[in-house]
C-alpha cells in the first residue's frame, strides 16, 4: 500500500529534490522531508514551491526551498553550497526535474521537431543531471559516501513513436549515471535511477489527459494508472542503506508494464 507517511529513515540525512514544485518531483520531497531528511526543494517555479514547502513546513519537515533553473551551474553550486552548510555534507539527491506536464513537448516525428525544441530538450532533461552531478558530488566526497538517484523514463525500455527527442534524453540519464557510477564508486557515491512509467502527475487533468495516461494500463501487469506516490518509496530505498551495496542500476517503476 503506498502512503506519504515516512518512519525516520533518512533522518540526519540532507538531500536535495530538484523539480519539487509540482508533479512527482512534490511527491519526492514531500515523502523525503516526512522520511526526517533535512530536504532542500529547488524549482524554478517560486510560487508553487513556496506553496509545496509551505505545506512540508507545516508537516514538520526541515531545510529549505530555493527558485532555481536546474540550466544554471552557478546558482545550482550556491544551492549545494547552502545545502552542506546544514551538516557539513550533501547526503543525496534526486535529480528528477524535466519536460513533462509543467513544461509540455510536441508529439512530432523525429524529422519534423525544430532544432530548438531538440536543444532545449537536451538542456532540460540530460545537461541538468550533469550539471546538478557536478554540483552535488564535491560535498560527498569526504569518504562518508553518498546516494545520487537520476530520472529516467520507461519510455526509454518499451521506445515511444513521436518523442524520439524526450527519449534519447531518458537513455543518456541512464549511460550517464552508468559511468559516474564507476567514477564515483571510490568514493562510496551511488548512482542509480529511477524509471516512471507514464504516471498521472498533471495537477488538474483533463479528461484526454486522464486518457492517456490510462492507456498504458492494459500492458501492465498491475492494472491501474500510476500515480506520483507510486514513486516515492523506490527513492527513500535508493537514497537509504537498505541500498547500499546497489549502484549504476535502473529501477523500471510502472506496474510491470515493461518486464527484463
Ligand atoms: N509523468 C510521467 O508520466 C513521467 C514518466 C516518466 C518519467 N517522468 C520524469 O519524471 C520527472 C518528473 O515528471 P513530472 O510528471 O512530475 O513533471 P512535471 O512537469 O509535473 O514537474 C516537473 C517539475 O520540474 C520543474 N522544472 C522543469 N524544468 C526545470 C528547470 N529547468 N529548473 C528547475 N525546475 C524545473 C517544473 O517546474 C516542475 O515543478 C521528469 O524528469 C519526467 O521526465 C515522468
Amino acid at each position: 500500500m503506498s502512503t506519504l507517511q515516512g518512519t525516520g529513515r533518512l533522518a540526519g540525512k540532507t538531500i536535495i529534490v530538484t523539480g519539487a514544485a509540482h508533479g512527482i518531483g512534490r511527491a519526492y520531497a514531500e515523502r523525503i522531508a516526512n522520511e526526517g531528511a533535512w530536504t532542500v526543494a529547488i524549482d524554478q517555479d517560486g510560487p508553487a514551491l513556496e506553496g509545496v514547502w509551505s505545506g512540508i513546513e507545516a508537516a514538520g519537515g526541515k531545510g529549505f526551498a530555493r527558485r532555481v533553473d536546474v540550466r544554471d551551474f552557478p546558482a545550482l553550486q550556491a544551492v549545494a553550497k547552502d545545502a552542506a552548510a546544514h551538516s557539513g555534507r550533501i547526503d543525496g539527491a534526486v535529480n528528477n526535474a524535466g519536460m513533462m506536464a509543467i513544461i509540455p513537448m510536441s508529439r512530432a516525428l523525429f524529422e519534423d521537431i525544430t532544432e530548438e525544441e531538440w536543444d532545449f530538450m537536451f538542456d532540460e532533461n540530460i545537461k541538468s543531471v550533469w550539471n546538478c552531478c557536478r554540483a552535488w558530488t564535491p560535498y560527498m566526497k569526504d569518504g562518508q559516501g553518498g546516494s545520487i538517484v537520476n530520472v529516467s523514463s520507461s519510455t526509454y525500455f518499451r521506445s515511444l513513436e513521436t518523442r524520439s527527442h524526450y527519449v534519447a534524453t531518458k537513455a543518456a540519464v541512464i549511460g550517464f549515471s552508468r559511468v559516474i557510477a564507476r567514477e564515483l564508486g571510490k568514493y562510496w557515491i551511488r548512482v542509480n535511477c529511477i524509471a516512471p512509467g507514464s504516471t498521472l502527475s498533471e495537477e488538474n487533468p483533463s479528461p484526454e489527459v486522464v486518457q492517456m495516461r490510462t492507456d498504458p494500463v492494459a500492458r501492465r501487469a498491475l492494472k491501474r494508472v500510476e500515480k506520483p506516490v507510486d514513486l516515492v518509496g523506490t527513492a527513500v530505498f535508493l537514497l537509504s542503506e537498505d541500498s547500499e551495496y546497489m549502484t549504476g542500476q535502473t529501477l523500471i517503476v510502472e506496474g510491470g508494464g515493461v518486464v527484463r
